[in-house]
């Protein structure tokens, strides 16, 4: 390292001298660091979002110590600190309120702090993207690594899907054809071991979402939490990360347009989460790329499902990883992707992928001959949702693609749960449920109520799917024909808001609209009637998060927080 390189470090600004920055040095070295790790070798922050509230990250300590083998391996000093953690069984209302609070504690403790280059430790659903919009604006060079999914869930035999297999069994449950009293046996066969969701839900996606994009090492998606393979994954990362800071390979030279596209691809090709669409919107927007909706649907429209995991198939992740991962469905669809794409390790992305395939193809099918003809997230437009709607097809029941039924509506989602099974509520199979008030200012936080249950009395008589329209987002490892996200949504005035209950509404994604049967005038005197409101609290987190939420066709972030603002702290 020569002495230009040492001082030009950002680190150095703090620690470059005995007594700058306040003594910075010295304080340090309270911690027992000897001297030379103040040389203006790379300062690697390893931002860690271990807590025992998130139940999915919990062996994220274990880790970062393999992180911090591989920092030191490669000649940097690691520096591990916490950040807020979002552990999305047990946070209330939802994870999803607080995604922008955690990504501004990233952004500001990068830029506050004095690091050259960051790994970013996430696995449970809203940390994926909380970490990586918060480092996107301050582009420091930075890598991800995802905590890795759970092994298998297994139950007298069968595979037990985090999130998918609870669904199902909740409406069997409801519908009175599976014994309550197994769910104690059947809750310890699923989160059977350290990690994140089994199933391709929203964690898995994102995991996959951060590979595809370039951001984390290549097997990042599918290598089980457990698997002895993982913590070799974040020593390599580790190393990496120094590498990556001597290259000066910042975060503003792997996110471009051209890797945001591969993401939408590859989204499509594994059956990917709803959930990645609004993320993946969010980061685009922290680095300045212009991302929309059309793009989902203009790169998805023909894109397979290649991928036969749970909630649209089979299998689970650890299937995936012994089946070859998501190197080997990126191989499937290389002939879309931009392969010249640059990623983490130094090369691009073709390079990366070369010798990748699949090795079970009942896991990872062929382009050719794939799982589901459908893969993709379709976008919907018209006078239900005119900034756009969304809908999983891959995970939706064929025969209702097309679908025109009468609307039976639900104001909130309290609303919902007081008359969903009520026996007198007028609805059968071919209605399209209606649930309002669930968008980011609406509930707030935009929860997963989309994917709402079926009327009981339906599920008694064997009914298990049915069109739902709503303005809220789904679990990644829910499944049904659900429209999800409508914009504008309904608190602020979105035409969700004016259907009333016998409106007819009709479906048509092969055409992807959504169209309210009620003429225009008639729409416009009843939004009038409602106005708009949220339910935030009058003051605290929740009030700045109302008044400054961007709704769901722009990401959901912050208005404030959108952009790139850079690593350099305000003061030296
Ligand atoms: Fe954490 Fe699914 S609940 S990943």
């Amino acid at each position: 390292m020569d002495e230009e390189t040492r001082k030009k470090r950002r680190s150095q600004v703090w620690f470059g001298a005995p007594f700058g920055q306040s003594g910075s040095r010295g304080w340090m070295k309270n911690q027992g660091y000897p001297h030379d790790l103040f040389d203006g070798r790379p300062v690697i922050g390893i931002c860690n979002t271990w807590s025992e509230l998130t139940p999915c990250n919990q062996h994220m300590r274990q880790m970062a110590k393999h992180v911090h083998d591989g920092v030191l391996e490669a000649g940097g000093f690691p520096l591990e600190f916490p950040v807020t953690s979002l552990g999305e069984t047990l946070m209330r209302p939802t994870t999803m309120l607080y995604r922008n609070l955690a990504a501004m504690d990233v952004e500001e403790s990068i830029r506050a702090n004095p690091l050259d280059g960051v790994v970013l430790m996430c696995g449970c659903d809203k940390t994926t993207p909380a970490l990586v919009m918060g480092a996107a604006s301050c582009d420091l060079p930075s890598i991800v690594i995802s905590g890795g999914p759970m092994l298998n869930g297994w139950w007298r035999g069968q595979r037990m899907g985090n999130g998918t297999t609870f669904i199902k069994l909740r409406e069997e449950i409801r519908a009175g054809a599976f014994d309550p009293s197994l769910g104690e046996e059947l809750e310890a066969s699923t989160a059977r071991s350290i990690g994140h969701c089994n199933t391709m839900g929203t964690a898995s996606s994102m995991a996959s979402v951060v590979e595809s994009l370039g951001l984390a090492l290549p097997q990042n998606a599918a290598i089980p939490a457990a698997d002895a393979r993982r913590n070799a994954l974040a020593r390599m990362v580790g190393r990496r990360a120094v590498g990556l800071v001597e290259e000066d390979l910042t975060m503003s030279k792997i996110l471009t347009k051209a890797s945001f596209e591969n993401v939408i691809m590859t989204v499509g090709a594994i059956g990917g989460s709803t959930n990645a669409v609004i993320h993946l919107l969010a980061i685009a927007g922290r680095m300045g790329i212009d991302l929309t909706l059309d793009d989902w649907d203009r790169l998805g429209r023909d894109m397979p499902c290649l991928v036969n995991l749970m909630p649209s198939g089979a299998y689970l992740m650890e299937d995936f990883f012994y089946a070859g991962g998501l190197p080997a469905v990126m191989t499937e669809i290389g002939h879309k992707l931009h392969l010249g794409a640059m990623t983490v390790t130094g090369k691009t992305l073709g390079e990366n992928l070369e010798g990748a395939a699949s090795g079970n193809r009942d896991v990872i099918h062929s382009f050719d001959r794939p799982f589901k003809p459908q893969g993709g997230i379709v976008v919907l437009r018209g006078n239900l949702c005119p900034d756009g709607a969304v809908l999983k097809p891959s995970a939706a029941t064929p025969e209702l693609m097309t679908h025109r039924g009468r609307a039976v509506v639900f104001e909130d989602i309290r609303d919902f749960r007081a008359r969903i099974d009520d026996p007198d509520l007028d609805v059968d199979e071919s209605c399209v449920l209606v649930l309002k008030s669930c968008g980011p200012k609406g509930f707030p936080g935009m929860p997963e109520t989309g994917n709402m249950g079926l009327p009981k009395k339906l599920l008694e008589k064997g009914v298990r799917d049915m069109v739902r329209i709503s303005d809220a987002r789904m679990s990644g490892t829910a499944f049904g024909t659900v429209v999800l996200h409508s914009a504008p949504e309904s608190a602020v005035g979105g035409p969700l808001a004016a259907v009333e209950n016998g409106d007819m509404i009709a479906l048509d994604v092969p055409n992807r609209s959504l169209t309210l049967e009620v003429d225009a005038a008639e729409i416009a005197r009843r939004l009038a009637e409602r106005g708009t409101h949220d339910n935030a609290m009058a003051s605290g987190w929740q009030r700045i998060y109302a008044d400054h939420v961007l709704q769901a066709d722009k990401g959901a972030d912050l208005d404030v927080l959108v952009g790139s603002r850079g690593a350099e702290p305000p003061y030296k």
